[in-house]
């Protein structure tokens, strides 16, 4: 596996950009991400029904668009471990979504260490000026690991007790995080 020098990278992790070919080893490994029920429930969404062919579709198809810009999270070896994407792209501003697939790879840095190579990307490379996410209240992993790339929460709500909404089970409550370029800068 060539890794690109061009690529963004940080600590233990280099980011492969969705506009390079994937082999289908990669492929594999960001669909079989996006069909995983957990990961699914842990980014709000519901795992992927579609099969692999018309998942690479959708993913080129919006590649093209250029309201967003995805990278696949390589580890040390080049090994695809997840996604990290910008999305609802603004030419000051866009929101965050992160995966890693490989659940044994969990609370090993390498989410905080891709967060950390796409928001030196987003402003130093693209001069974005804010980047903003959510995540759901409960999600403390992913919290941390926000908090250790130098997100600040934006709210938080009060803490109160889940409330029942017919039945349907507690109503999930959200987070919402973000950083500016000056604060990524004192970081
Ligand atoms: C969220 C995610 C990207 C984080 O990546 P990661 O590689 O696991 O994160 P890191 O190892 O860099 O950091 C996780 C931190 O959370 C801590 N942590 C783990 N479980 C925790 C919990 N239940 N409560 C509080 N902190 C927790 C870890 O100890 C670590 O902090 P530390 O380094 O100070 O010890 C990854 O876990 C993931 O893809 N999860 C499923 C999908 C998801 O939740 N995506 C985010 C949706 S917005």
């Amino acid at each position: 596996m060539t890794l690109s020098s061009t690529w963004p990278r940080h600590g233990k992790v280099t980011l492969k950009p969705f506009t390079e070919p994937l082999s289908e080893t990669e492929w594999r490994r960001f669909y079989e991400c996006f069909r995983d029920p957990e990961i699914a429930e842990w980014n709000g969404s519901r795992p992927l029904r579609m099969p692999l062919w018309l998942f690479k579709r959708v993913v080129m198809g919006e590649v093209g668009r250029g309201d967003r810009l995805g990278f696949g999270i390589l580890d040390e070896q080049g090994e695809w471990l997840g996604t990290v994407e910008l999305y609802e792209l603004t030419p000051s501003e866009a929101t965050l979504g992160i995966l890693i697939g490989a659940k044994d790879r969990w609370g090993q840095g390498y989410g905080t260490d891709a967060l950390k190579a796409v928001l030196a990307y987003a402003f130093g490379h693209m001069g974005l000026k804010r980047i903003k996410l959510r995540t759901y209240k409960h999600n403390l992993r992913a919290q941390r690991a926000f908090l250790k790339a130098g997100f600040r929460y934006v709210q938080k709500p009060a803490q109160s007790p889940p409330r029942l909404s017919f039945g349907l089970g507690p109503r999930l409550e959200f987070v919402a995080m973000e950083i500016t370029k000056e604060e990524w800068e004192g970081f």
